[in-house]
C-alpha cells in the first residue's frame, strides 16, 4: 500500500484533460487499495482568483465532481487545502531552506510573466505550497499531468535540502506517476486543453452543449472519402484517451479515418463517436452528480472528515519539523 496525494485547483469547471491526465490515476490509484489524500488547491488558486463567489462554488463544485467520478470518501480521504493549517506553516518553513534561484527557473512562473501577468509573490513561491501539500501526509506517490513534473522535482529537492541542512530525517521524497499513456490532451482548438484557453469540453455538460462543443473542434479539411491520419486529429485523440488506446472500439475507429470506404466516413461522424462515447463513458458519474447537487450536508460531512484525516498526518510532520529546525 502506497500514501498517495494530489489536488487540483479550483480555477473553473474541470474537463477532459484534467480527467484523462489526473482524476482517472486517482481512480486507478483508489481501486489499488492505496491509501489516497485527494485535496482542493484553494490557496494556489488565490495566486489568481479574484472573485470570491465564484471561487466558493468552483471549489465546492470540485468537491462534488470527485465524488460523481467516483472518488470513495470511505477509501479517500477528500479535503479543502485551507481546512488544513497546518500546510501553510509547513510552507514558511520549506521557504525558508528553499533557494530563490530555485523558483526563478519555474516554468509555471515564468510562463505567466511572458503571458504578461503581473506576478505576486504568491505566484512565486507557489511550488513551495505545493510541496507543502506534498509533505503534510508523508505522501509517497503524486499522480499527476505531465505538465506537473518540474513541481514535483521541486518538491524533492526542497524535502531533501530540508533533511540535509538540518541533519533530520524528517521529509519522505515523494515520487510522481503520470497518467499511463501521458498524452496532453488538446481542446477543440488543438491547443492544450486548459481552464486557462476556453477550449475545454465539460463532461458534465448538458447533452444538446456537450454535443454543440464536440462539433465544434477543429479539424482540417479533408473531406469523406480520403484516407486520413488519426494521430493528427484531436477528435481520434480525444477518443483515445477516454476509451483507451488499445480498446477494440479506438482501433476500428482508427481503420475508418484511414479506409473510409466507398461509404465515405468524415470528421463529422468521427465527432458523433466520441459523443457517444462520452455520454456513456460518463454517464454514471452524470447521474451521480445530479445526485450529490441536492446533498449539500453529505459533501459538508465528506470534507470534515477528510481535513480531520490529513490534520493528523499534518500535525505529526509539522511537529517533527519544528523539533528539527529547534522550534
Ligand atoms: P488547467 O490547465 O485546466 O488549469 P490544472 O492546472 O488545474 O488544469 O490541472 C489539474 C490536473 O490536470 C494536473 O494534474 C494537470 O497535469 C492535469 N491536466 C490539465 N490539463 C490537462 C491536459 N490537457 N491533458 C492532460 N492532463 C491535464
Ligand atoms: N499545481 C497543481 C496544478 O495546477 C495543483 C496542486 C497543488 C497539486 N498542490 C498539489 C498537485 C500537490 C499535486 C500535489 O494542477
Amino acid at each position: 500500500m502506497t500514501r498517495v496525494l494530489s489536488g487540483i485547483q479550483p480555477t473553473g469547471q474541470l474537463h477532459l484533460g484534467n480527467y484523462a491526465g489526473a482524476i482517472r490515476q486517482f481512480l486507478d490509484l483508489q481501486a489499488e487499495g492505496n491509501e489516497m489524500f485527494v485535496f482542493v488547491a484553494s490557496y494556489h488558486a488565490l495566486t489568481s482568483a479574484r472573485d470570491p463567489a465564484a471561487l466558493r462554488a468552483n471549489i465546492r463544485q470540485i468537491v462534488i465532481d470527485y465524488l460523481a467520478f467516483g472518488l470513495d470518501p470511505q477509501r479517500t480521504s477528500i479535503y479543502v487545502q485551507h481546512d488544513v493549517p497546518e500546510v501553510t506553516e509547513l510552507c514558511w518553513l520549506l521557504s525558508c531552506v528553499c533557494p530563490m534561484s530555485l523558483m526563478e527557473k519555474a516554468v509555471s512562473y515564468k510562463d505567466k510573466l511572458a503571458k504578461g501577468m503581473a506576478a505576486n509573490v504568491g505566484l512565486f513561491t507557489y511550488p513551495v505550497l505545493q510541496a507543502a501539500d506534498i509533505l503534510s501526509v508523508d505522501a509517497e506517490l503524486v499522480p499527476v499531468g505531465k505538465d506537473q513534473v518540474q513541481h514535483l522535482e521541486l518538491a524533492r529537492d526542497m524535502a531533501g535540502r530540508f533533511n540535509s541542512e538540518f541533519k533530520a530525517e524528517v521529509f519522505q521524497l515523494p515520487a510522481y506517476r503520470l497518467a499511463p499513456d501521458a498524452a496532453v490532451l488538446p481542446g477543440i482548438d488543438g491547443e492544450k486543453m486548459s481552464k486557462s484557453y476556453g477550449n475545454t469540453i465539460d463532461p458534465f455538460a448538458e447533452e444538446k452543449a456537450l454535443r454543440k462543443r464536440i462539433m465544434s473542434i477543429t479539424t482540417d479539411s479533408q473531406g469523406m472519402f480520403e484516407a486520413k491520419d488519426p494521430e493528427r486529429c484531436s477528435v481520434f485523440q480525444i477518443f483515445r484517451a477516454i476509451n483507451g488506446a488499445k480498446d477494440a472500439r479506438t482501433l476500428a475507429l482508427a481503420e475508418r479515418y484511414r479506409t473510409p470506404g466507398a461509404a465515405g466516413f468524415g470528421y463529422g461522424h468521427a465527432k458523433q463517436a466520441l459523443f457517444e462515447l462520452l455520454l456513456e463513458h460518463f454517464g454514471p458519474a452524470r447521474a451521480r452528480r445530479a445526485e450529490l447537487m441536492t446533498r449539500p450536508d453529505h459533501v459538508d460531512e465528506v470534507l470534515t472528515r477528510g481535513a480531520a484525516a490529513a490534520r493528523t498526518r499534518a500535525r505529526a510532520v509539522v511537529a517533527r519539523a519544528r523539533g528539527a529546525v529547534g522550534l
